[in-house]
This record gives C-alpha cells, sequence and structure tokens, in this order.
C-alpha cells in the first residue's frame, strides 16, 4: 500500500503533483479564464457583503491560513486574521454577521477547529471548511465545503493535504475576487495559468530529492537550527520548521528575516544552519542582507530560491536550491516541498519512525 514507498511521507509528498491536479480539476473554467466554485452556496451578494474574514486551525493547516490571508488580501481585497484554533474562542474574538470565519482541516475532526466552528456560527457567521474528508465532522456542520482532493493522508506529518489546502485557497481568492470584481482579467489568466504550470514543477522539484537527502544528512547532527523569510516565505519558513521538529526531533524556529536582528541573531554562531527561502521579487534585496547578517555570524545558510534570482543568491549563501519560476503568491505551493523533504531525510538520517513521530497523533480529537 505504500506503492514502493518507504514511507507513507514520502509517497505523499510524491502524490502532490496528482493532490494539486485533483484539487483544481473542474474548478477551473475550460478557457482559462475564471474559477467557480460551484459547490458553494454562498451567493454573490453575501460576498460582496462580507467584511471580514477569520483564518482558524491548528498546526499545518494553520500554516496553510497564513498563506491563505496573503492570498485573499491581495486578490480580494478583504482583511483577514489568523487564528490557532485552541486560542479563537477564548479570546472572545469579535465575530459579526459579516465575518464569515474560514476553518481548515485535513482530518475534519479536530476538536479545537470543530469548537472554533461553533463558536463562530452562534455569533451568526457563516462558515466555510477547506477539509480533505468529505463526510467529516467539520465538512457536516459547515455552511460551505471547499474539499481538497488529496487523497487519504497516513503519515502523521502533513504534506499533500497541506498543499491542497494551498491550492484551495487560491482557488477561494480568485473566486472571491470574481465576485468582487478586484482583479483585472488578464491578472486573473496569469494566475489561473501559474496554477496548471505546478503539477509539472513540483515534479522537477521532486527529480532533485536527491540533492536535499545530501543536505539533510549533514543537518540531522545539528542541535538546533533557523528558517528565516519574508512575506509568504515567512510563512512557509513556519511550516517548514514544523515539519522538521515534528519528525526529526530537531530544535527549529522560524522567523520574520527582518525581526532575527532584535533578539535572536545572539543564537547564530559558527556552523548553525540556516534555511531562508528568498522566492519573493519585492522582497529579494531585504531578504539577501538578512543572509548577509546570519553569515556574517557564521551561519551555514542554505537558500531556497526562485530560479531567476539564484546566481545572485548563490555569492552571498553556501547552497541553494532553486524552485521553478512562478508568481510571487504561488511560490508557496513549490518552496514547501524541498522543506518536507529535508524533514523526510532528517528523520531517515537519524533513524526515526517517520510517519509515526512519537507522542503525536494523526488526529487530536481531544482539546
Ligand atoms: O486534521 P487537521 O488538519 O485539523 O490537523 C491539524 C494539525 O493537527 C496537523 O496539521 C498537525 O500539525 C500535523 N501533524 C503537522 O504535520
Amino acid at each position: 500500500e505504500k506503492a514502493g514507498f518507504d514511507h507513507f511521507m514520502l509517497k505523499e509528498i510524491y502524490e502532490q503533483p496528482k493532490a494539486y491536479r485533483d484539487t483544481m480539476l473542474g474548478r477551473i473554467a475550460d478557457d482559462g479564464k475564471s474559477v467557480h466554485l460551484k459547490e458553494l452556496s454562498m451567493t454573490d451578494d453575501y460576498i460582496r457583503s462580507i467584511r471580514k474574514i477569520h483564518i482558524v486551525a491548528c498546526g499545518t493547516a494553520y500554516h496553510a491560513g497564513l498563506v491563505g490571508k496573503s492570498v485573499i488580501e491581495t486578490l480580494a481585497r478583504i482583511p483577514v486574521e489568523n487564528d490557532v484554533a485552541s486560542e479563537y474562542r477564548y479570546r472572545s474574538p469579535i465575530i459579526t454577521p459579516d465575518t464569515l470565519v474560514i476553518v481548515v482541516s485535513q482530518s475534519g475532526e479536530t476538536a479545537d477547529t470543530l469548537a472554533a466552528l461553533r463558536e463562530a456560527q452562534k455569533n451568526g457567521a457563516r462558515v466555510l471548511a477547506i477539509t480533505n474528508v468529505v463526510g467529516s465532522s467539520v465538512a457536516r456542520e459547515a455552511n460551505d465545503v471547499i474539499t481538497t482532493w488529496a487523497g487519504p493522508e497516513i503519515a502523521v506529518a502533513s504534506t499533500k493535504a497541506y498543499t491542497s489546502q494551498l491550492i484551495a485557497f487560491y482557488l477561494l481568492g480568485l473566486h472571491l475576487a470574481r465576485v468582487a470584481g478586484t482583479q483585472e482579467q488578464a491578472a486573473v489568466e496569469e494566475i489561473i495559468a501559474g496554477l496548471h504550470a505546478l503539477p509539472e514543477q513540483v515534479e522537477s522539484i521532486l527529480e532533485q530529492a536527491l540533492l536535499l537527502k545530501q543536505v539533510a544528512e549533514s543537518m540531522a547532527h545539528h542541535k538546533s537550527l533557523f528558517f528565516i523569510g519574508r512575506g509568504v516565505d515567512y510563512a512557509v519558513a513556519q511550516e517548514g520548521s514544523l515539519k522538521l521538529k515534528e519528525i526529526s526531533y530537531i530544535h527549529s524556529e522560524a522567523y520574520a528575516a527582518g525581526e532575527l536582528k532584535h533578539g535572536t541573531l545572539a543564537l547564530i554562531e559558527d556552523g548553525v544552519p540556516v534555511i531562508a527561502l528568498v522566492t519573493q521579487e519585492l522582497l529579494y534585496e531585504k531578504t539577501l542582507s538578512n543572509i548577509k547578517e546570519v553569515k556574517a555570524r557564521g551561519a551555514h545558510v542554505l537558500a531556497v530560491a526562485n530560479s531567476g534570482f539564484e546566481d545572485e543568491v548563490a555569492k552571498s549563501v553556501d547552497e541553494v536550491f532553486s524552485i521553478p519560476k512562478t508568481l510571487p503568491i504561488l511560490s508557496p505551493a513549490l518552496a514547501v516541498v524541498p522543506l518536507q523533504l529535508l524533514s523526510y531525510y532528517a528523520s531517515l538520517a537519524l533513524g526515526h519512525d517517520v510517519d509515526k513521530p512519537r507522542n503525536l497523533a494523526k488526529s487530536v480529537t481531544v482539546e
């Protein structure tokens, strides 16, 4: 059932191109000009009445929501707040009837996420669920559902469910933007073309997996490491850090690259591995200067860079892994893949149980 792979996690990483295609299927018009989420029951008038959005989830699904915020704010110009589900209902969030609450859950059974959904509905908000399990509790109770068609995810560490959640957010962002009239047609078509290109681009990253195996093996004997990035790269850094901790048990932290010098830079000393995400054209110079700050303190830097800037980045770092060129907003769907592979190979090198890390359950159905 692992289809020739040593672990479910690796199989699921390799299933991502299919998961992307399946999640897009039937939702993008054949002429590549628009996105229609026909499964949504919310009317266009309702969409135009939304004043703010709360995205609520746990763990990796929360990290997908961080990218979702950027996608929705960029495309549909609706303000978005992100919340960890275990915090949401205890902070008395301001939920009004013009708030759309989006819950994100692979399993659809996470106790805190389900409780957040109920809290939102109790306060008169509509809830849209992004989930991978048809008929799950979250899917049954939400007012609307976007199903991610990643197929069953067995490994505790979420991979293809996360990236399919990103695809769902891109589609949702384009759907909302169409109704709200916030994007030029040419921009929409460019994003749709970019979405269609992603599966093959992921395949080309997977072909280079063995490069990451080597890096992971040299990383595996370090006690602690850092992930840095700006904008959506920071969101991806947070996901990369969680994945690494979860299955390799190596301590790591993710930082917004510009925030390091406000304290954390003190931890950078000779040989400390830093993984820097450099995919955003507008932020590229800024991130590069943060990379120079850590290099000057002796860090060993691996950059994950968009092809196009990789030559420039290479001058300032120890290693570069380059990802295919895409639009800035779509880059998380590519940039996370090398980070998934790094975690996998680090866990493997340390001899851990990759698919069933200690202390963790696939689905957290208690508070
Ligand atoms: O099923 P859910 O998406 O609601 O699960 C949320 C988290 O428990 C989950 O993403 C967790 O963080 C993963 N094991 C991370 O790989």
